[in-house]
């Protein structure tokens, strides 16, 4: 079991398969992309499903999350989930992604063994995209989006972060879109996590305004049904349920205490916390011939570190030195 100081524990391992994406978004990186890892540092497929293996079998890991960057870029995707979904005891093997390409792909990560998806979309206006994202690709997203409820990768979950003066007039259109269509909206609070460096408070829509703004046209009530637990989202039900839509407050209505959490890096780095200032580098250890009771230790260490929240309220909170494209979403 990966436990850490305050009682946690980890089931839930969120894999970055690159840090390399096809998109911009503001929030995250800048228009120029940043410094890609080069290819020799990233895992392989087989040292990504060594270590995945390990956490499944040995460390009490009950679910799979592949992100990026944008994981649908790495061209084993298929294959790494179909490995992943074969292992014993079998975990739930779900997506992260930007959508773009899953027109495509869905069909065949269903046929795998992938569960379900979580696909970024924060707006339906084709020029907003264009400015948002630095591209214009609002068409793929929204055709992956029906393929994958077409290929049966359900609940489809929409994430959806809002920005001031950019998109956060759009809460209501992006939430008729969804019940609309039956995929279920998470809103986000924006997190200090891009690679600019750009994130400010005042320009952060909190969880608080994103109620107020869709109670304004919506119905919302605590959603009885959907209990928080360890889920990042806090959901509600609209007009009476049985829709719903939820809203991950994580600067402002932290879900730390509850945090069931683990990172492995696309580099082969645990991280314990996405706000985590160390890493632990299981691939270097792996490389250098280590015995899965070695690398199994080193996990449990790095879990054991964690912390009990990301700190953002403290004064001398310092946003991590990787943004959150490298580190995995
Ligand atoms: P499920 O609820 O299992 O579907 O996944 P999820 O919502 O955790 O995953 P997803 O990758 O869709 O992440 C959505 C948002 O949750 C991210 O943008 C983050 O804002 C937030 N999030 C995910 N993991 C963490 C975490 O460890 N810490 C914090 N503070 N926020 C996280
Ligand atoms: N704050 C909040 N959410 C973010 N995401 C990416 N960067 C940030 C940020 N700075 C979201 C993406 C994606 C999910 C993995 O994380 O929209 O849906
Ligand atoms: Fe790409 Fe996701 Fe970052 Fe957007 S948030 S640039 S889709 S990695």
């Amino acid at each position: 079991m990966l436990v850490d100081t305050f009682g946690r524990t980890a089931t839930d391992l969120r894999v970055s398969l690159t840090d390399r994406c096809n998109l911009r978004c503001s929030y995250c990186m800048p228009p120029e992309g940043l410094d890609w890892l080069p290819k020799p540092e990233l895992l392989t497929d087989d040292e990504v499903l060594r270590l995945v293996g390990l956490a499944v079998r040995d460390l009490g890991v009950t679910e799979v999350r592949y992100t990026g960057g944008e994981p649908l870029l790495r061209r084993g995707l298929p294959d790494i989930v179909r490995r992943t979904a074969e292992l014993d005891p079998r975990p739930q093997v779900s997506l992260t992604t930007n959508g773009i390409g899953l027109d495509r792909l869905a069909a065949p990560l269903a046929e795998a063994g992938l569960d379900r998806v979580n696909v970024s979309l924060d707006t339906l206006d084709r020029d907003t995209f264009k400015r948002l994202a630095h591209r214009d690709r609002l068409d793929d997203v929204l055709k992956g989006l029906a393929a994958a409820q077409a290929a049966g990768l359900e609940p489809v979950k929409i994430n959806a972060v809002l920005m001031r003066g950019v998109n956060d007039h759009e809460a209501a259109a992006l939430l008729r879109y969804c019940l609309d269509r039956g995929y279920r909206l998470r809103f986000i609070e924006q997190m200090p996590l891009d690679a600019q460096h750009g994130w400010t408070r005042e320009n952060m829509i909190t969880a608080d305004e994103i109620l107020e703004r869709l109670s304004a046209e919506f119905d919302l009530a605590p959603d009885a049904e959907h209990d928080r637990g360890s889920a990042p989202a806090e959901s509600f039900t609209v007009g009476g349920g049985p829709a719903t839509v939820g809203v991950i407050g994580s600067v402002t209505r932290p879900f730390c205490g509850a945090c069931d959490r683990v990172r492995l890096t696309a580099d082969g780095q645990v991280r314990n916390c996405l706000f985590a200032t160390e890493e632990s580098n299981l691939r270097d250890a792996l490389r250098d011939g280590a015995a899965d009771a070695e690398l199994a230790d080193r996990w449990r260490k790095a879990v054991w570190a964690k912390r009990a929240g990301h700190g953002i309220d403290d004064p001398s909170f310092l946003q991590p030195a990787r943004p959150m494209s490298a580190i995995g979403g």
